[in-house]
């Protein structure tokens, strides 16, 4: 299954196609500021505002050591480092990601503060109890074994670490999922499941919730917003936006999503959840 994600998300020549799209844009590759790149490394719903306000509710410590699971092309991760000033290490399987967010994190001036290891969130080569904090978002709709993905977590969490999810789950509609969406542009590698499923997953594991909020209206609002602008401009996957990861299937994301959204096929939240200090 991890071989038909990875595919999924195998965007080809995609550092040399962001380099391309950076300098027609007139950006100085030597100093890029992470704002100047957030059209295209923040690959979830609400893009950068979402990821502020969620890690501000995470309270996190400076200096925390994070794992970004799922990190993209690093978007989060440089986020945290920059403006949360964490120590930031981003796990992906998409190789090409791994190297892009290398290139940018360079093209930022972040690489003291984070690093990239391509790998599956599954199986992590970190020490038990090493982090002070995972934020995972959008990844656990690829993930069809949430449990070892919750008992890895755990496993690498300090006591008292904190679990951040921004992710999409089920909604209530029996409906097939409206494709594509950014995880899938087949129902084969979506693995939604309701928020009661999540969750039960996770207290399983051991892990408590601590913030809870159901962000669906925010979301769909977005993806209005995200629909509006599409329809007032002349898609080109060559040019600076979702394009160059997603390619052609970009273009229909946001259209799709507010379907996804209005028809309560799929819900979006966002939680913090803590690994206590009794094991
Ligand atoms: C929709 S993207 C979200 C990326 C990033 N978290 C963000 O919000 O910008 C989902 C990411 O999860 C990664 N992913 C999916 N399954 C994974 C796994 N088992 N291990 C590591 N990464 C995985 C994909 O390669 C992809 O980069």
């Amino acid at each position: 299954m991890e071989s038909l994600v990875k595919d999924h998300y195998n965007s080809a020549n995609l550092t040399e196609n962001i380099k391309n799209a950076l300098i027609k844009a007139g950006k100085d590759l030597s100093n890029l500021e992470p704002k100047e790149i957030s059209i295209i490394d923040q690959l979830h719903t609400g893009g950068a505002p979402a990821s502020i306000k969620l890690l501000k509710k995470a309270k996190l410590n400076p200096d925390a050591l994070v794992i970004d699971a799922g990190c993209g092309i690093g978007g989060s991760s440089r986020l945290m480092a920059e403006q949360f000033n964490c120590k930031v290490t981003g796990v992906d399987l998409a190789q090409k990601f791994i190297e892009a967010a290398d290139f940018l994190t360079q093209c930022t001036g972040l690489e003291n503060k984070t690093k990239f290891k391509q790998g599956s969130i599954l199986k992590m080569a970190f020490a038990d109890n090493s982090f002070d904090a995972v934020l995972c978002q959008h990844v656990l709709m690829n993930i069809e074994d949430k449990a070892a993905a919750a008992k890895e977590f755990f496993r690498v969490l300090k006591p008292g670490g904190k679990l951040i999810l921004h992710e999409v789950t089920r909604g209530n509609s029996n409906t097939e999922l409206y494709l594509p969406v950014p995880w899938a542009s087949k129902a084969t590698i979506s693995f939604i499941e309701p928020w009661e499923t999540l969750v039960d997953i996770l207290e399983n594991q051991g892990f408590e919730i601590s913030i809870y909020s159901d962000e669906s209206d925010a979301a769909l609002e977005w993806n209005e917003r995200v629909k509006k602008a599409n329809q007032q401009r002349v898609f080109n996957p060559q040019d600076l936006g979702p394009g160059l990861i997603f390619g052609e299937n970009a273009q229909f994301f946001a259209k799709n999503m507010c379907q996804n959204l209005k028809e309560n096929v799929v819900c979006l939240i966002e939680t913090v959840l803590e690994k206590g200090y009794k094991q």
